[in-house]
């Protein structure tokens, strides 16, 4: 077998064996084909996209290219809630502690935020002496006491993947939806969990900025974790602006326990409610998600959520503290109101410009090597569909340094639009495929 070969077929559209898919793949790897095929092969695909049979034997094969964590003795309904990445995302924080008050667990490797996107291992990390299991021995100890079960990306896991994407970075062939699906389900395939519950964000803050695009890749998403044997759905949500009104690390850590206690901001909570009823109809428990809202609202009204996330932010190395005592977490040291220069109704949040205008004051990285602050950030205080004064505060921006403030407002200022008319608001899950 030769990669040229392989190459041409996906170049003239013809369908690729297992046996060639995983010589190419496995070649690749072992530094055997060059990146320059690689390239020409992802280029190929970028054009041709994959079959279903070539897709399934792709993500296999990434899947395999590392270590894989399983769950025996973890005797509950595992559930991998997983998000395409947007601004202000804290669903993970919030939602996992639920799941494990209506007795699931869940099983999950999260990340570390780059650009205008934050990352759920950051959020955790504003937790003074938190720390994420680096094992798997850890990881089942702290899930089987708690339900929670995150740990973080290790570069045993799925390694090809790794190599994959940093070529793909320079190729221009990151945007091709067969290869983001198989990217990410054989990250998804790689740890164990009973139901993969895929949060495909849509709009201008996300990856997928249009809802075609979105429904493609969570279609895709779907064909890959079926064909290998998962039980899987997925929501498609808004990211037209930013989830809540928390935009940073340690705010968002507020928020998510705001929304613990039952006061979190209206679209957050339906997103996580949902979510959680989602994995309760998947586990059998309900047959409605109406049915399965109201069993979330129990465990929020009795307080045994709020209950299990402090108690796996002990079992994590925190202090369970900070459910009552939020200035245990890091402080900042100034805020500024920024006021709305305009007279309407919010009609649009550029997301990603807020999560820009975060990321420049510190919240979040521009290249891998930054490091964060945890305890700055932006609250989103007015959202799409509320009517603003002339002057009145539409955002705060949370800061340690002074540099970069006027440029964060500036930023902030200009991802609001307004409109004279009334604005709806708009909807936070588009729909739910299954
Ligand atoms: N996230 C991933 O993990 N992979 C992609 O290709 C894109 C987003």
């Amino acid at each position: 077998m030769r990669a040229v070969d392989i190459i041409e077929q996906k170049r003239d559209n013809k369908e690729l064996s297992t046996e060639e898919i995983s010589f190419l793949l496995s070649n690749y790897l072992k530094g055997n084909v060059p990146d320059y095929q690689m390239a020409a092969f992802l280029m190929a695909v970028y054009f041709n996209g994959m079959t279903d049979a070539e897709l399934l034997e792709f993500t296999k094969e990434m899947r395999d290219s590392g270590d894989i964590i399983n769950f025996e003795g973890l005797n509950k309904f595992l559930v991998d809630k997983h998000s395409t990445g947007g601004v202000g995302d804290k669903v993970t924080i919030a939602l996992e502690p639920i799941l494990s008050a209506l007795g699931m667990g869940s099983t999950k490797l999260s990340g570390k935020g780059l650009g205008h996107t934050g990352g759920t291992i950051d959020k955790f990390e504003a937790i003074e002496g938190f720390k994420f299991s680096n094992t798997r021995d850890e990881l089942i100890k702290i899930a089987n006491n708690t339900g929670i079960g995150l740990m973080g990306y290790s570069d045993k896991i799925v390694p090809l993947d790794k190599k994959l994407y940093s070529l793909r970075d320079v190729t221009g062939t990151v945007s091709s939806i067969p290869l983001i699906a198989s990217s990410i389900m054989s990250k998804k395939l790689a740890i164990y969990s009973d139901a993969i519950i895929l949060d495909v964000k849509v709009g201008n803050g996300a990856f997928m900025k249009t809802l075609p695009d979105a429904k493609k890749l969570a279609e895709t998403m779907l064909t890959i974790g079926k064909g290998l044997g998962r039980k899987i759905v997925a929501v498609i949500s808004n990211m037209d602006q930013p989830l809540g009104c928390a935009v940073g690390n340690a705010n968002e850590v507020i928020e998510a326990i705001e929304t613990l206690k039952g006061n979190g901001p209206e679209d957050f909570t339906e997103l996580v409610y949902n979510i959680a009823a989602l994995a309760l109809k998947l586990n059998g428990e309900v047959s409605t998600i109406d049915e399965g809202i109201r069993k979330v609202e129990e465990v929020i009204k009795n307080g045994s959520a709020l209950e299990k996330f402090a108690l796996f932010i002990k079992e994590s190395g925190g202090n369970p503290e900070i459910i009552n005592d939020y200035s245990i977490l890091p402080v900042f040291k100034a805020e500024l109101d920024v006021k709305s220069e305009n007279e309407g109704y919010v009609s649009e949040i550029q997301a990603e410009e807020i999560g820009k205008a975060a990321m420049i004051i510190g919240a979040g990285r521009a290249t891998k090597e930054d490091v964060i602050d945890h305890s700055v950030g932006v609250l989103v205080l007015k959202k799409v569909g509320d009517f603003v004064k002339k002057g009145e505060t539409i955002a705060k921006i949370c800061y340690n340094k002074e540099t970069e403030v006027e440029k964060s407002k500036k930023m902030i200022l200009g991802a609001y639009k307004f409109s004279n008319e009334k604005v709806e608001k708009p909807k936070i899950i588009f729909e739910i495929l299954d």
